[in-house]
């Protein structure tokens, strides 16, 4: 393609650092033509293939802006010795935010609630079967206590909830103590919380981690968060607990974006947000910095800053 071009971002990035990309076309994957001597591909949790890298024969950095690069062929990249890049780090804060930002809107019905008053129906009050559950002493279940999860254990300490996490490997005690937080199975996690949040990255072992069987497990009237991937969750599985209104959710990711399935669009138990987990100033500004970082390092003849490989 365009002679002199190193770079190919598939979007504008937020943040003054991207104007700091070298060489830059922007270019969605859709439209990618053939496109010798590029050294960089910047995508937004996009999928990256087989078809995307045999266009790009002098690849050397697929630069994911956000911290899943579950859509990047990995192993493709690897067998290549093209290397993967992603945003860790900037964004924990932020998504750990909305989670909790969700688990409350909820549990507390602030949607529903908000509905309400803009319909003219706040005269006419709230039924007592409409009273929300006390948060304070609940049990908050968090499927994965990496930084993400970590961030939340410690907001979710301020409002004096019980904190249970499971994930592939438990933390020495110490570290339970620090963070106030008891180990569980999965399964006895899913049985004993009033509310689970996940926050494990989408790979085979996690696709459908929350299959009917274990959404099966949850309690009556419990919140499910999900900032994390759509796909972590049996998503026809979970519309069925939701149209029935056995669970509450807060949903920030889906299978297809930015398809959401219909049935849920008129739910009142069901707070959706658009993947806006990393979308503060702060979060994004940063992640585009990440991002700039490695493509830099990388087209200067160095390795990337914060690698996946
Ligand atoms: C991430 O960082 O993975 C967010 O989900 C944005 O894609």
């Amino acid at each position: 393609m365009i002679g002199a071009v190193r770079t190919i971002a598939t979007r504008r990035l937020p943040g003054p650092a991207f104007d700091e990309l070298p060489d830059l076309a922007i270019v969605p994957l859709t439209e990618l033509p053939a496109s010798p001597g590029v050294a960089a591909l910047v995508v937004a949790n996009e999928d990256v293939d087989e078809r995307v890298l045999d266009l790009l024969p002098d690849l050397r950095l697929v630069a994911n802006f956000g911290v899943g690069y579950d859509r990047i062929d990995v192993a493709a990249c690897r067998a290549r010795g093209v290397g993967v890049s992603n945003t860790p780090g900037v964004l924990d804060a932020a998504t750990a935010d909305l989670a909790l930002a969700l688990l409350l809107a909820a549990a507390r019905r602030v949607v529903e609630g908000d509905r309400l008053v803009r319909a003219g129906g706040w005269a006419g009050g709230w039924s007592e079967g409409a009273l929300s559950p006390e948060l304070t002493g609940s049990t908050l279940g968090i499927v994965g206590l990496g930084r993400i999860g970590t961030a939340v254990a410690r907001r979710a300490r301020g409002f004096d909830l019980r904190l249970l996490y499971a994930g592939r490997t438990r933390l020495p005690q110490e570290r339970e103590a620090e963070l106030g937080v008891e180990w569980r199975e999965l399964d006895d996690l899913l049985r004993e919380s009033d509310a689970v949040t996940l926050h494990v990255p989408r790979t085979a072992a996690t696709t459908r981690l929350l299959d009917a069987r274990r959404l099966a497990l949850l309690r009556d009237g419990a919140v499910l968060v999900n900032t994390a991937r759509g796909e972590i969750v049996d998503e026809e599985a979970l519309v069925r607990e939701l149209v029935s209104g056995r669970l509450r959710a807060g949903l920030d990711v889906f299978w297809e974006e930015p398809h959401v399935p219909e049935q849920l669009l008129p739910l009142p138990n069901v707070v959706l947000t658009p993947h806006v987990g990393s979308a503060t100033v702060a979060a994004r500004h940063g992640m585009t910095r990440l991002v700039v970082d490695n493509v830099l390092a990388v087209v200067a003849g160095g390795e990337p800053r914060t690698p996946v490989l």
